[in-house]
């Protein structure tokens, strides 16, 4: 996610009974409203940023330079401390409140802790909806940031513990696929919003986010508690009852038995986080924390968030603006399906390798025609440029979306040994969402002081995160989990050095155990 912690490991491993009953489809449903929520949030701020009435309202500063005669440069329109951080306050938020999540998630449950998300989504989108003030708006955007923070925890986690192991995968880059859905969605809501009359189709624009919100909070009430964390909290025949109900089948007592030990053997980690800075857990730390920082400096949220508002910059009209986003929002979605269907046949490495490539060329076209043809002080580009850069930006979400985008969150969930899995993954969150905090508030500066030259510096880290990917991302494609260390890490030229025998040895438990109990049972039940 961020967006969100995307938890549910893909890999081999035991095998229980499990049908896909009716209580597996229900919450496939509600990780269709948690992504939904995340990916509407992500992409509603810029098409209300870039509508007249509502900056004119909160950002007026903003307002007279968009029009003409007040310009300083083209490139500084929108550059504006406020104005970012009303699409930032949010990832702050949620990066703050993922710790509360992990507290509420492990000791209340997961199911309440999605309900907790639920209602700060709802307060969050009345205040939006009904801002007359700035403050309104950015605490507004904070309670959606709360409820971010909480659903990024629970969901993923509910649906990788409620699932049967085969769809866990899929499950994963589901969600993913929802954030994306949730994004499109927005963008074409803001090109209807943005024609009505009256300026309050930005009202409408915030305010619809009240249906994935309502949908989240129903859903939990609706949905009962995994296994997993009925059975950590001390709830054994309760846990035994829901285990049975979800798999459709009485033969749970193996599974069941498994999900007893992987809690006792959970609960036997006292110290998840310091045991993430072991130097044998480095690989998967260093990685998994590299691929977030990554994702975010491939610059993606540069046009997920600000895209309307950067086709502006670049002189389209307003309806122009909306609806390049709107098509950039459709491939976004479209790449991420190529995904899903690529992922375990072509590999992790080929997909990023070849998203590097992809991403870097079309950053660099797009530097070079704005370097020559967008002047400070003059505007619109002519329309064949226009369409080229609107070309090249789709070319480059394409590539981040069957690439960084999934994979990012995939990588990270199927590296980590069980011992440090659930820490991994909250400092995979919060890696992710903090520096999805720093584009959301630097871009639209950098943009007035880079200029086209912000391409040229996104495309320069696309090349680093590709030479570090060739040099140090192994392949995991079907590597079962419980086989990483053997399969991957030790054939690996630099990482293995950190997975030292004898230190390996020496804390010979906590793999033995990894592997004995695989991954048939809650991956991240310690978060
Ligand atoms: C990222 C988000 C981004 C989204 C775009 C996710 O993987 O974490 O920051 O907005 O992809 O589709």
């Amino acid at each position: 996610m961020a967006g969100g912690g995307f938890a549910a490991p893909a890999g081999g491993g035991t095998h229980f009974e499990a049908k896909i009953t009716p209580i597996v489809i229900i919450s496939c449903i509600m990780a269709a409203t948690g992504g939904l929520m995340f990916g509407y949030d992500v992409g509603v701020s810029g098409g209300v940023t870039s509508m007249d009435h509502f900056l004119k309202k909160f950002f007026p500063t903003v307002y007279w330079r968009t029009q003409e005669g007040e310009l300083d440069s083209n490139y500084c329109k929108y550059d504006n401390q406020g104005l970012q951080l009303f699409t930032s306050s949010l990832y702050l938020a949620g990066l703050t409140s993922t710790f509360f999540a992990s507290y509420t998630t492990r000791r209340l449950g997961r199911k309440l802790t999605m309900l907790i998300a639920g209602v700060f989504f709802i307060f969050g989108v009345i205040l939006n909806a009904s801002a007359v003030n700035i403050e309104m708006l950015i605490i507004g955007r904070i309670l959606l940031g709360c409820g971010v923070g909480f659903a990024n925890q629970a969901v993923p986690l509910f649906l990788s513990e409620i699932a049967p192991t085969r769809i866990r995968g899929g499950l994963n880059i589901l969600f993913q696929l929802n954030v994306t859905i949730g994004i499109l969605f927005a963008n074409l809501v803001n090109y209807g919003t943005a024609k009505i009359k009256g300026g309050w189709g930005w009202r409408l624009s915030l305010g619809l986010a009240g249906i994935p919100a309502v949908l989240l909070t129903v859903g939990s009430l609706l949905v009962v508690d995994t296994p997993n964390s009925l059975i950590e909290r001390g709830r054994l025949e309760e846990g035994k009852e829901v285990l049975r109900k979800i798999r459709g089948t009485d033969k749970i007592e193996p599974e069941f038995l498994e999900l007893v030990e992987a809690s006792r053997v959970a609960k036997q980690v006292k110290h998840p986080f310091r045991n993430l800075l072991k130097r044998r857990n480095r690989p998967q730390l260093v990685i998994a924390m590299a691929l977030q920082i990554f994702q975010q400096f491939t610059g993606i949220n540069a046009i997920m968030f600000y895209a309307p508002v950067l086709f502006n910059t670049l002189g389209f009209k307003d309806d122009a603006s909306l609806y390049s986003a709107v098509i950039t929002g459709a491939v976004n979605v479209i790449s991420t399906v190529v995904s899903i269907y690529s992922v375990d046949k072509l590999g992790r490495r080929f997909l990023l390798l070849e998203a590097g490539v992809q991403m870097f060329f079309s950053q660099l076209v797009i530097a070079i025609v704005l370097g020559i043809k967008v002047k400070d002080h003059s505007t619109n580009l002519h329309n064949s440029y226009a369409i080229l850069v609107v070309i090249m930006v789709c070319t480059f979400v394409s590539a981040f979306a069957w690439s960084w985008g999934p994979l990012g969150w995939l990588i990270p969930s199927e590296t980590f040994p069980l011992e440090t899995r659930s820490a991994g993954q909250s400092v995979t969150v919060c890696v992710n969402l903090l520096f999805t905090f720093v584009i959301a508030q630097a871009f639209l500066s950098m943009l007035c002081h880079f200029k086209f030259g912000i391409f040229l510096f996104f495309s320069g880290w696309v090349l680093i995160m590709s030479v570090f990917v060739l040099f140090l991302v192994p392949e995991t494609k079907n590597v079962p989990i419980e086989e990483m260390t053997e399969k991957v890490w030790k054939q690996h030229w630099l990482w293995k050095r950190y997975i030292d025998e004898e230190e390996e040895r020496e804390n010979g438990g906590g793999y033995e155990l990894e592997n004995k109990h695989r991954n048939g049972f809650d991956p991240a039940a310690k978060l």
